[in-house]
């Protein structure tokens, strides 16, 4: 699967999204090596602390269903936004973790715009698991 229809799974995921709150719908896809891809959407809720990101769905779903860090190859992600979306702090910390450090992430918009980076750019100086002596 390509850049591009990782791109479209993700759009696919975004329409998916239960965001009644923020009205800001995300989707996101991560590709494994095997091919299989995991979908991820944002989901809100009334206790507005609860909402979930689209890619942390993805990452959690692809984790629930027995992937780990060596299997995932890249993620995309998408929303209606000016600029190719951005993953909030949360999630980077949450990528920085679980995906491979140089794992290609698409984040894009709706105008198709593409921006290419990677766990290790998104989060440098991460805290991690040796902090903690693990
Ligand atoms: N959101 C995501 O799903 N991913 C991001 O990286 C940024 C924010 C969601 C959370 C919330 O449901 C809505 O977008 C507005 O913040």
């Amino acid at each position: 699967m390509n850049k591009i229809e990782l791109i479209e799974k993700a759009k696919e995921a975004r329409a998916l999204s239960y965001s009644p709150y923020s009205n800001f719908a995300v989707g996101a896809a991560l590709l494994c090596k095997d091919g299989q891809v995991f979908l991820g959407t944002n989901v809100e809720n009334a206790s507005y602390p609860l909402c979930m990101c689209a890619e942390r769905n993805a990452i959690y779903n692809a984790i629930m269903h027995g992937y780990k860090k060596e299997d995932f190859v890249s993620m995309a992600l998408i929303a209606d936004t000016d600029e190719p979306c951005s993953p909030c702090g949360a999630c980077r910390q949450v990528i920085s973790e679980l995906l491979p450090a140089n794992c290609p992430i698409y984040m894009a918009n709706l105008k198709g715009e593409v921006i290419e980076t990677t766990p290790i750019e998104l989060l440098p100086f991460a805290f991690s698991s040796e902090d903690l002596g693990k």
